[in-house]
């Protein structure tokens, strides 16, 4: 079944999501978008029902843990009070062809993991537009791990803007069939940020803001470190600290020691690898990384998801590493 969300629906989400091998970089197939196209393959309208055919969607891994962002997004916007408002996510789910039935997608009913993401969504859309809106001169956007994220459309930016976001083949390849490419100096790329210096072709010559949203805490602790420590040694510039930021989200230590009690991981078979608590465990990773706002996920909601389950998020709920369990960042360097 692929049929379309609906806000009293059960889970429309499903595994359905197969095993393929890596696809080539199909930059040549992606589809051009004009400032009068709507982003979305056949429609840009959230209450219209697409009659194009259907994407099938093919991830692996990790990869899949895309999908839930998308539903959870597309639930808060057919809330009745929206938090983060994404008119995207609807239309894509519209488009993809998956099993909506498939068990691992039953925790996205919970309205907490909707709270969580719409609002993670939604303080890393506000980071990256105060920052464009700080700068007169041009500046650079560089989105990890995009998955199908609609950041890119969300925010308002300067014309002058460069927009490099990127994923792993099979998600760049989904997300080139489902959104047109936009106009204007964006760049969508094929790569592993644990690739080693796959970032050393793009100029440092602007202020440049970092976004990983949903990405770190997949990482292996030394990786996450080695790419923090090398993206600010490579971006930070010859104009000193302040310049550049990184704004991303974590799961704390806590979510890495019970991550094999986490259901919603299981399909993909993903776990949580690097758990951060304090700010500290970023700073010390280069000179130049100061923290600028840190917050808990006490500040955004008023009761944590129950990521191990109803009575194990209770019994972890008395451990002091409970409160940094989720965080949002925001660093400059
Ligand atoms: C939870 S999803 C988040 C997607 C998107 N940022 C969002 O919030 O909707 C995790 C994403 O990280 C990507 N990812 C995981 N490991 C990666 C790596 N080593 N390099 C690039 N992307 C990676 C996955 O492919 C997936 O799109």
């Amino acid at each position: 079944m692929s049929g379309n969300l609906t806000e009293s629906s059960n889970p429309p989400l499903g595994e359905g999501t197969g095993t393929a091998a890596p696809v080539p970089d199909t930059a040549s197939t992606a589809r051009a978008a004009t400032a009068a196209d709507p982003a979305i393959r056949g429609s840009a309208d959230i209450n219209m029902a697409p009659d194009l055919p259907k994407e099938k969607v093919q991830l692996q891994g990790v990869e899949q843990t895309l999908l839930p962002m998308v539903l959870f997004k597309a639930r808060d916007t057919l809330s009745p009070n929206p938090i983060l408002g994404d008119q995207w996510a609807k239309p894509l789910l519209d488009q993809c062809d998956i099993d909506m039935d498939a068990s691992h997608f039953k925790f996205t009913t919970d309205p907490r993991y909707v709270t969580w993401i719409a609002n993670r969504s939604k303080r890393l859309d506000q980071w990256t537009q105060e920052f464009l809106d700080s700068h007169e001169e041009p500046v650079t956007v560089l989105h990890l791990a995009c998955g199908l994220d609609c950041r890119y459309f969300r925010v308002n930016k300067p014309s002058n803007v460069r927009w490099i976001e990127l994923d792993q083949p099979l998600v760049v390849d989904l997300r080139k069939r489902l959104i047109m490419q936009p106009p204007g100096d964006y760049t969508l790329r094929t790569l592993s940020v644990t690739d080693d210096g796959w970032f050393r072709d793009i100029p440092a010559d602007r202020p440049t803001i970092i976004v990983a949203e949903g990405l770190v805490m997949y990482l292996e602790q030394e990786k996450g470190e080695k790419l923090i420590r090398d993206l600010v040694d490579y971006f930070k510039g010859p104009n000193g600290q302040g310049q550049c930021q990184l704004v991303f989200d974590t799961l704390g230590t806590l979510s890495v020691r019970l991550t094999s009690y986490i259901k919603a991981l299981r399909t993909s078979k993903s776990v949580f690898k690097w758990g951060i608590d304090e700010p500290q465990q970023i700073e010390r990773l280069h000179p130049q990384l100061k923290m600028r706002d840190r917050i808990l996920w006490r500040e955004f909601m008023d009761s944590h998801p129950p990521f191990f389950g109803k009575y194990g998020t209770l019994a972890a709920s008395v451990m002091p590493s409970f409160e940094k369990n989720i965080q949002f960042w925001r660093f400059e360097f």
